[in-house]
């Protein structure tokens, strides 16, 4: 499974790239509002850190808009992947952008036939919000479950971004349930790395070399 990081911040994206942990990078507008700088730069310098794919999104909601904005987005680096909300208008843009082989990830898709749709229109990626679903006290990880058995059955290409992820656990069932990618918060991949009897077993081989060497 690959490992997307889902944040617009640089020094994180290099820290986890050093970890040999981004597989990609996932940004939306909130992400990109926390940041300094103007949007299109700030892009620009996480394709110059990332080789894969790095999603950034279209703010027009009407087709036309939308398919411009992504025809500008593509010409900051070769690995934008145009990140298109999960709406008619979207769908429609999806389908203009693939023709032109130009990568789109649906975002805010909340249920297994918004996923079928965007697969059906060409998408890329397909980004499915568990732990907003979590949120409404409904079970986020079984909308990947259905759309892994939905790609499946008919053999779409459209890869499954396990998005809004929230802990270790999300991680854990999106690789068990084999979604491709799952774009992690920055400060979930460092949990995901940590364990305390790992740390306990650095402290005791330490102490008793420091016991021998004194
Ligand atoms: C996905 O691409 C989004 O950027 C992200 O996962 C949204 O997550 P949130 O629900 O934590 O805002």
């Amino acid at each position: 499974m690959k490992f997307f990081i889902d944040t617009a911040n640089i020094e994180q994206i290099k820290d986890a790239n050093d970890m040999g942990m981004v597989d990609g990078v996932t940004t939306n507008p909130s992400l990109i509002a926390k940041e300094d700088g103007e949007f299109k730069d700030i892009i620009a310098q996480i394709c110059n850190i990332v080789d894969g794919p790095v999603s950034a999104e279209v703010i027009s909601l009407e087709y036309e808009g939308m398919v411009s904005e992504a025809r500008e987005l593509v010409k900051i680096a070769d690995n934008i992947a145009v990140k298109i909300p999960m709406t008619v208008e979207g769908l429609k843009a999806v389908k203009t952008l693939s023709a032109e082989g130009i990568n789109t990830n649906v975002t805010l898709v909340f249920s297994a036939l918004q996923a079928l749709m965007a697969a059906k229109a060409g998408a890329t990626y397909v980004s499915p919000f568990v732990g907003r679903i979590d949120d409404l006290a409904q079970e986020g990880m079984g909308l990947i479950e259905e759309i892994v058995q939905i790609f499946t059955n008919y053999d779409f290409d459209t890869q499954i971004i396990v998005a809004s992820v929230r802990s270790q656990l999300h991680v854990l069932q999106s690789a068990l349930m084999g979604a491709d990618i799952a774009t992690i918060p920055y400060g979930v991949l460092k949990k995901l790395a940590a364990h305390h009897m790992t740390d306990k077993g650095i402290e005791s081989f330490l102490s008793d070399w420091s016991k021998k060497n004194k």
